[in-house]
């Protein structure tokens, strides 16, 4: 059975202060609920990795980093390598994310030496693509996502979709309070999944876990999350909110 996946992608939000208060709230809200299945993974920034790290110990909350350098180490000024986050205990990072593509050009070519880089460091990628509103409106998404899909994750192999989670963020919909309907949101999903079974076999394609993200809220949660190709959510504003947070969890 596919995982279901709640993850947390908290941006450049939260002081040290902020971050202990919203892990606190959350330890507290999620002890009440039946995990089963589901996992649960929050990404602060940088700074709070660690303490992040110390303070989810022992709950089922696991911790992310935003983002990796694909070098093992050298003169990359203000850049993170997988062993750093490796001695603190973060063994996953969202690779790919459109504000990175878009702020700090991150290119296909570049994301897929950064999975290779998660890869070879046994640590596992949330790899994030989506298509922006000109192509949604030209109806060139589905070009648009499997060329992102095919640029930076076909030269890998079957075997390391075990190490790796998707999640279909439509640039239109993230921050803008605007959704993909639920129609989209599977259409896209069961098309990304044709794609990795095409390429990789249909046992990785009905493996891989598909994650939604763009403004997903606790009002049209359930409704996604009920789509068959919808393994759950990477969320940005609502999960800053322990409530938001735990009632979109709850609806998975
Ligand atoms: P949002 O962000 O939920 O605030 O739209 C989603 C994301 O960027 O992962």
């Amino acid at each position: 059975m596919r995982k279901k996946i709640v993850a947390g992608n908290w941006k450049m939000n939260n002081d040290k202060a902020e971050t202990s208060a919203l892990i606190k709230g959350l330890k507290r809200s999620i002890k009440k609920l039946p995990l089963k299945n589901t996992r649960v993974i929050i990404a602060p920034s940088y700074l709070s990795l660690s303490s992040a790290v110390k303070k989810t110990k022992d709950t089922p909350i696991e911790v992310a980093a935003q983002n990796m350098h694909q070098a093992k180490s050298g003169a990359y000024t203000g850049e993170i390598s997988a062993d750093m986050l490796k001695s603190i205990g973060v063994k996953t990072v969202i690779i790919g994310h459109s504000e990175r593509r878009e702020y700090f050009c991150e290119t296909d070519e570049l994301l897929a030496a950064k999975l290779d880089a998660v890869l070879a460091n046994d640590m596992e990628a949330i790899f994030c693509f989506g298509e922006k509103l000109e192509e949604r409106k030209k109806e060139d998404h589905l070009l648009e996502v499997g060329s992102q899909l095919k640029n930076s994750l076909f030269h890998l192999k079957p075997a390391d979709f075990k190490s790796i989670i998707l999640a279909y963020e439509p640039v239109w919909a993230i921050g803008t309070g605007e959704t993909a309907s639920p129609e989209q949101a599977q259409e896209m999903h069961a098309f990304v999944r044709t794609v990795i079974g095409k390429k990789f076999g249909l046992e990785v394609a009905d493996s891989v876990s598909i994650l939604y993200g763009g403004s997903v809220k606790p009002a049209n949660a359930e409704e996604i999350f009920s789509k068959p190709d919808v393994d759950g959510g990477l969320i940005g504003g609502a999960a800053l909110q322990v409530e938001d947070f735990t009632a979109i969890i709850k609806a998975i």
